[in-house]
């Protein structure tokens, strides 16, 4: 049995059918078929050109096997069809999609969270809570990994694809003379996101702790989720022209310049927030009427003072072997200060892109074991 339940029957106005309170299209059918000479066996990629349909197709008859596992559909090019029904259900939202990414959800300061122990993700099921946790919250820390130079590297391929920056393919956060960024001091940093003057922006970053003598140097995150959805609470013209007003972001560096220009928040088509843009030493709003900038300079002092409100902020320290995974398109992130001659401290920190977590997380939810994402050879 499926979840579509009732009748099906063609439908004359459309050329397609009438199936579980919706006309499906005939061409939508159609593009659906997956038997072995319409798809590679391997990739699953289609063997043919979807534009080269007859654009006036019709389904001239239709038939729901008796166990309610297949469509049997004759179309008017003379080709005949079996779809499988517990797919189209999953496709029109009849049926729970066991490979659905688990949706964001809006934290604040009162979030209670688990941290995990990397020696218990090879657990396929300990690896799918984790990545569980890392979709509602768009973050993970994980402890006890190992700490060798560099392991950071391995660490990450765990989950994706290195996206290697002019910064290289790791970068070291550790108090150093003639600091290229103020990363690399021991000074507090205020809420920022990482890089929003690249194109794209690096999508999910890892910070590894090797070594840690000092006390403070807290890491701190925010939802920038709650932030803008606080904002559009408090004042919808601000959440507007956050949103909208496009600004430039320059990173003017020793060996390169970097320059992209989007809004401050962005949202996806279902609404949720998709991308925070907030890095308050290197954007530049353009020369709009003063009357409007004066409306975005409030939004943005908005902004930054909620990123920086202790009641959205959740801090933690760093231990060697301790790892976080966090969603640069979604958290803020910062440091409380430390101070650098009190002892040494060390953190490595890299990128992936988000397709390789979203990948790993499909594979188990179909029943896969492996708890790394692999390469294809
Ligand atoms: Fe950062």
């Amino acid at each position: 049995m499926t979840a579509i339940s009732g009748k099906v029957s063609t439908d004359s106005a459309s050329g397609g059918i009438r199936l579980g309170g919706k006309v499906l299209h005939p061409l939508w059918l159609r593009e659906r078929v997956t038997e072995a000479h319409a798809l590679d066996s391997i990739s699953h990629q289609r063997l043919y050109q979807t534009a080269e349909l007859d654009p006036d197709l019709m389904v001239e008859n239709v038939l729901i096997s008796e166990n309610r596992k297949q469509l049997s559909l004759q179309f008017s090019d003379g080709y005949q069809a079996e779809l499988n029904l517990a797919e189209i259900a999953i496709e029109l939202g009849l049926a729970q999609n066991p490979e659905s990414i688990p949706l964001p959800k809006s934290w604040q300061s009162s979030l209670e969270f688990k941290r995990f122990s990397w020696n218990d993700l090879d657990d396929p099921n300990e690896m799918k809570a984790l990545l569980t946790a890392y979709f509602e919250n768009a973050f993970c820390i994980m402890d006890g990994t190992p700490t060798d130079q560099d392991s950071l590297k391995q660490h990450a391929r765990r989950f994706g694809f290195l996206r290697a920056t002019n910064f290289g393919e790791l970068f070291n956060v550790e108090t150093k003379p003639a600091a290229t960024d103020l990363a690399y001091t021991d000074a507090a940093l205020a809420s920022h996101t990482d890089n929003p003057y690249r194109w794209p922006v690096p999508s999910i970053q890892y910070l590894h702790c090797i070594a840690n003598g000092v006390e403070g140097g807290l890491s701190t995150l925010v939802d920038g989720m709650a932030v803008a959805n606080t904002i559009a609470e408090e004042n919808q013209d601000w959440a507007d022209i956050l949103e909208s007003t496009p600004v430039r972001f320059r990173y003017d560096g020793p060996t390169g310049i970097y320059e992209d220009t989007a809004p401050l928040i962005a949202r996806d088509y279902r609404g949720y927030v998709n991308h925070i843009r907030f890095s308050p030493r290197l954007d530049f709003v353009p020369a709009l009427d003063p009357e409007t900038l004066t409306i975005f300079y409030a939004a943005r002092r908005r902004m930054h003072e909620l990123a920086n409100d202790l009641a959205f902020q959740i801090q933690f320290p760093f231990k060697p072997g301790t790892l976080l995974m966090m969603n640069n398109y979604r958290l803020f992130h910062g440091r409380t200060a430390f101070n650098g001659k009190q002892g040494y401290r060390h953190l490595q920190g890299c990128y992936i892109d988000h397709d390789g977590p979203q990948c790993l997380y499909r594979m188990l939810a179909i029943g896969n074991t492996d708890t790394h994402v692999r390469r294809e050879t």
